[in-house]
């Protein structure tokens, strides 16, 4: 395969100025975006020194979430003797296999299930931000971003308070492993085991009580398809992928807006605008940075080509401020028009819980709008992890 590699040899001789975008070398890089820019310009299809390619422009990465041809399934090398847990989660799943399970996930996620869902989203928002008395300089990561999506899951899942705390910890940990490498999330028990031990337990009790939470109302026909064990592991990525992006969602979205104060006034005088400020966020801070795929058999992308079994990384961030794309495409901006940002994947893997997160967004901002006058930045620490953005901690001063 021929990629340009500028800067390829400078490797040899130490740290790549482009390894910020590797897993596990991240370190926070608050350049990431100066990276990605500097990446589409000078090699949009790169083959890095340590093997993986990158895909950084917003048709390459379009075209390839849509590419059969590319599979969401990491090669026998990769899955060979694993047990892990993650294994039998629906996106690393194929074909008919993949149909039927996501069949049976996103059922509530559709047509009737929806408002359900709304009216437990508006009862969380309640409980945190209502009467809260929030207001004066706070860290609102720990007091609402995290909070809320946190505990709209568990409910979701039919998970009693008490129990929040492990789900909390266990999420951080997978979100960690994830961003280290295949070999570490497939290669052994880790995090994704026990936290689906606590989901298969709490499966048998939901079944043998005979009650379903508003997320598992496909549940019976899950377990009868799968078995228990399946089941379970893929209530406890439902419980993971359910909060930790809407969390960064969140917290991106209110960072942005306390940056802006112009949008936030906008958004005081027009409130129609919150849905645009959720996508506006979504694309320009993506909270799901990567997306991985393994070609099946040689593919030829870019012009490129890149053999079978090649782990390719269409960095999702970097496709979403593609100035080809976006006009002034660093600019967070509410009246933007135009093509669809890539936040939520594309293709059969799309999403399941756009809707969703789209209304938990929108419904804290609301919230948000109707408790605060002026929201002000006053520190903001970005989370260590090159696959997933999002803050560890954002403390505003809010005026009421
Ligand atoms: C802002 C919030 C969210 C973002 C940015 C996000 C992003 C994504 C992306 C990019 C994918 C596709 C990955 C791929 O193609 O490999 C995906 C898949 C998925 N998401 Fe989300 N997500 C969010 C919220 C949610 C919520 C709230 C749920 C469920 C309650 C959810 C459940 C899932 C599931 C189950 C899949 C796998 C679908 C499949 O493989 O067929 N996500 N999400």
């Amino acid at each position: 395969m021929h990629t340009e590699s500028p800067s390829n040899a400078l490797f040899k001789s130490g740290r790549h100025p482009w390894q910020g975008i590797r897993a596990g070398a991240f370190a926070g890089a608050a350049d990431t975006y100066a990276i990605h820019d500097e990446m589409r310009r000078r090699a949009p299809v790169w083959q890095a020194p340590w093997g993986d390619v990158y895909l950084t422009g917003y048709d390459l990465v379009s075209g390839s979430l849509a590419n059969r041809k590319l599979s969401h399934v990491p090669p026998a090398d990769v899955m060979a003797d694993s047990d892990s847990a993650i294994r039998d989660w629906l996106i690393y799943q194929e074909g008919s296999a993949h149909a039927a399970l996501r069949q049976a996930l996103q059922q509530p996620f559709v047509g009737k299930g929806m408002p359900a869902l709304r009216l437990i989203v508006a009862e969380t928002i309640e409980d945190l931000m209502g009467d809260s008395g929030l207001s004066g300089t706070t860290e609102v990561v720990a007091a609402f971003t995290r909070a809320v999506p946190e505990r709209v899951i568990c409910r979701l899942l039919g998970v009693p308070d008490q129990d929040m705390p492990m789900v909390r910890a266990w999420s951080g940990s997978i979100r960690a492993l994830l961003d280290t490498g295949f070999d570490d999330a497939f290669g052994g028990a880790n995090s994704a085991d026990e936290m689906s031990c606590y989901f298969v337990e709490h499966l048998r009790h939901l079944l043998a009580a005979g009650r379903m939470p508003p997320l598992l109302t496909g549940l019976a026909g899950l377990v009868d398809a799968l078995g228990l064990t399946a089941a379970g592991r893929n209530i406890a990525f439902l419980a993971f992928a359910g909060h930790e992006t809407t969390v960064h969602l969140i917290g991106n979205m209110l960072f942005h807006l306390a940056h802006q104060p112009a949008q936030w006034a906008a958004l005081r005088a027009d409130r129609r605008l919150a849905a645009s400020a959720v996508a506006e966020t979504l694309r320009l801070e993506s909270p799901v940075q990567k997306i991985c795929r393994w070609p099946l058999e040689p593919v030829i992308i870019g012009g490129q080509e890149i053999e079978k079994n090649r782990l390719m990384v269409l960095l999702v961030g970097a496709a979403n401020r593609d100035p080809a794309q976006f006009a002034d495409a660093s600019r967070f901006d509410l009246g933007r028009a135009g093509r669809q940002n890539l936040a939520f994947g594309r293709g059969a893997h799309v999403c399941i819980g756009r809707a969703l997160a789209e209304m938990e967004g929108v419904a804290v901002l609301e919230a948000a709008l109707t408790h605060w006058r002026t929201i002000e930045p006053v520190a903001a620490r970005w989370m260590d992890n090159s696959s997933i953005r999002g803050l560890d901690a954002l403390a505003l001063r809010l005026t009421a």
